[in-house]
C-alpha cells in the first residue's frame, strides 16, 4: 500500500484536520511526527465540531491504529486533556493509541520559560501558543530533555527533573524574573498523569516498521505548516520543529522511502497567526469580512488570524520543499461573494522583481506582493461536491492555479463539513480509492 503524508502549504491552519478526516477510511495507521497540543485540528461531522490537538485526528474513526511519534512533543497533561474529552464525546481512545517512548516531554517549566521569553522578545516577540513548545525542543536539542519513556522509571524521571529544576531554577530568575517551582511542584504535577499515559507508551520505531512490512497504509499527518518550518519557514517567526514533509520520516521514525506520496492543504487565500512577516495581508474591511466569513480564529488560542491574498511564490516554495503529489483546496466557498480576486504572482523587492520565495526573512519583510486580479464568480458554492457543478469562473480559478503551480489539484473543500468536498479522478489521489460515497459516514 502507498503511504501518504499531509502537509499545511501555508503557515498552519489550512485545514489539515478535515482533510485527514477524510482520507483517514483508506489508511490502517495514523502518526503525528511533529508540533505539540500547539495545533488546532477541527473536524466537522454533521453538527459536531471537534478539535484535535495532539493526537492524530484519525482518532475520531474507530479501527485505526494511532501513533505520537518521537518527533512530537508531548504535554502529559494535554494529552490526557484530550483523551478525556473525547471519551465524554463518546469516542474510544484505548490501545489504538501509541505514543513513543522516545518523544520529548513537555514540562510545566517550559511554558513558564516560554512566557518570559516572549515578554523579554517585546516587538520581536515570535507570538507562540504559549504551550512549551519551542523551549521542550530547545531542551531535546541541548541533551537535557526528559522523554516520554523515561516518566516509566520513577527514579530515572526524578533524577532528569532534578538536574533541569536545577538549570531552570537558576535561568528563570537570571533572564526572566521568574522565580522556578519546586522539584516536588513540578514532579506532583506529571506524576499525576504517568499510571495513565504508561500504557500507550511504545517503541513506535518497531511498531511502525512491523506496519510496513505487513503492507498496512500509512497516513503521516502533519501539523503547522511549510511556512513554520524551523529551517525553512519565515525564520524565527516559526514553530520549533521541521514540518515539512522530510519531517515524517525523521519525527516518526521510518525511511525517507516508506513516505511515497506527499499532500499539500492549502487555503484559496492566506492566513496567519502570531508574528512575522506576511506580504499578502489583505488589511482593512476586505481582511474583516474574509476573517468573519472564513471564521479565522486559531483552533488553539482563538486569536484572530490575520488574512490575505493567495501567494504563488510562497506556495510554488512550499510544492518545491515538499514534492507535493497533488493539492486540497480549501475553503474555496469563502472567496464566493468576490467579483475579484487578487492573487500574488511574484514581489517587488527594492528595483527587483522576485519569483522565488526569499530565503533572508529581513528581505521578505521588505517585499511587496505583485498581484495579477482573477474572476470572481460572486455565486455561492458551500456545499458543492462536483467539479463541473462550480460556476465557470471557480473552475477557471482552480485551473489557473494548477497551471502556475504545475500541480493537479485532488480535491476542493467547499464547507467545513466532511461532505462539502470535491474529490477529483486523475489529480494524484487515485491510488487511494476515494470516491465520496466511502468518504461520506
Ligand atoms: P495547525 O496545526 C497556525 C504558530 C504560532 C506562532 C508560531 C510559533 O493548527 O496548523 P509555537 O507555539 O509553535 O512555538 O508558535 O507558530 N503556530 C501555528 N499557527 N496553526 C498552527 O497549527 C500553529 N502552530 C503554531 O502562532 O506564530
Ligand atoms: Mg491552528
Amino acid at each position: 500500500m502507498l503511504n501518504l503524508c499531509v502537509v499545511g502549504a501555508q503557515w498552519g491552519d489550512e485545514g489539515k484536520g478535515k482533510i485527514v478526516d477524510l482520507l483517514t477510511p483508506a489508511f490502517d495507521v495514523a502518526v503525528r511526527y511533529q508540533g505539540g497540543h500547539n495545533a488546532g485540528h477541527t473536524v466537522q461531522i454533521g453538527s459536531s465540531k471537534f478539535v484535535l490537538h495532539l493526537l492524530p485526528s484519525a482518532v475520531l474513526h474507530e479501527g485505526k491504529t494511532c501513533v505520537i511519534g518521537n518527533g512530537v512533543v508531548v504535554d502529559p497533561r494535554a494529552l490526557l486533556r484530550e483523551i478525556d474529552e473525547l471519551r465524554a464525546l463518546g469516542i474510544t481512545v484505548g490501545s489504538n493509541l501509541h505514543v513513543s517512548a522516545s518523544a520529548h516531554v513537555i514540562m510545566p517549566y517550559h511554558s513558564e520559560w516560554e512566557a518570559g521569553s516572549e515578554e523579554s522578545r517585546g516587538d520581536r516577540r515570535i507570538g507562540t501558543t504559549c504551550r512549551g513548545i519551542g523551549p521542550c525542543y530547545e531542551d531535546k536539542i541541548g541533551r537535557r530533555g526528559i522523554r516520554v519513556g523515561d516518566l516509566l522509571d520513577p527514579d530515572v524521571f526524578r533524577r532528569l527533573l532534578a538536574e533541569n529544576v536545577a538549570e531552570k531554577s537558576r535561568i528563570l530568575p537570571a533572564l526572566y524574573g521568574r522565580e522556578a517551582r519546586t522539584i516536588e511542584q513540578y514532579a506532583e504535577e506529571i506524576e499525576a498523569c504517568i499510571e495513565r499515559i504508561a500504557p500507550y507508551v511504545a517503541n513506535v520505531t518497531v511498531l511502525l516498521a512491523k506496519k510496513l512490512r505487513e503492507g498496512a497504509a500509512i497516513l503521516f499527518e502533519g501539523a503547522q505548516g511549510a511556512l513554520l518550518d524551523i529551517d525553512h519557514g519565515t525564520y524565527p517567526f516559526v514553530t520549533s520543529s521541521n514540518s515539512v514533509a522530510g519531517g515524517a520520516a525523521t519525527g516518526a521514525g521510518v525511511p525517507p522511502h516508506a513516505v511515497h506520496r506527499v499532500l499539500g492543504v492549502t487555503k484559496a487565500y492566506c492566513t496567519r497567526v502570531g508574528q512575522g512577516p506576511f506580504p499578502t495581508a489583505m488589511g482593512g474591511e476586505m481582511e474583516e469580512a474574509i476573517r468573519e466569513r472564513g471564521c479565522e480564529y486559531g483552533a488553539s488560542t482563538g486569536r484572530p488570524r490575520r488574512c490575505g491574498w493567495l501567494d504563488l511564490p510562497a506556495l510554488r516554495y512550499a510544492a518545491m520543499l515538499n514534492g507535493f503529489h497533488s493539492l486540497a483546496l480549501m475553503k474555496l466557498d469563502i472567496l464566493s461573494s468576490l467579483d475579484e480576486i487578487k492573487v500574488c504572482t511574484a514581489y517587488k523587492y527594492r528595483d527587483s522583481v522576485l519569483t522565488d520565495f526569499p530565503a533572508e526573512t529581513w528581505k521578505l519583510e521588505e517585499c511587496e506582493p505583485l498581484y495579477e486580479t482573477w474572476k470572481g464568480w460572486n455565486k455561492p458554492i458551500a456545499g458543492c461536491t462536483r467539479f463541473d457543478d462550480l460556476p465557470l469562473e471557480a473552475r477557471v480559478f482552480v485551473t489557473r492555479l494548477e497551471d502556475s503551480l504545475l500541480l493537479p489539484c485532488g480535491i476542493i473543500s467547499t464547507g467545513s463539513d466532511r461532505d462539502a468536498t470535491i474529490v477529483r479522478k486523475g489529480k494524484g489521489l487515485d491510488e487511494w480509492h476515494l470516491p465520496m460515497a466511502a468518504i461520506s459516514r
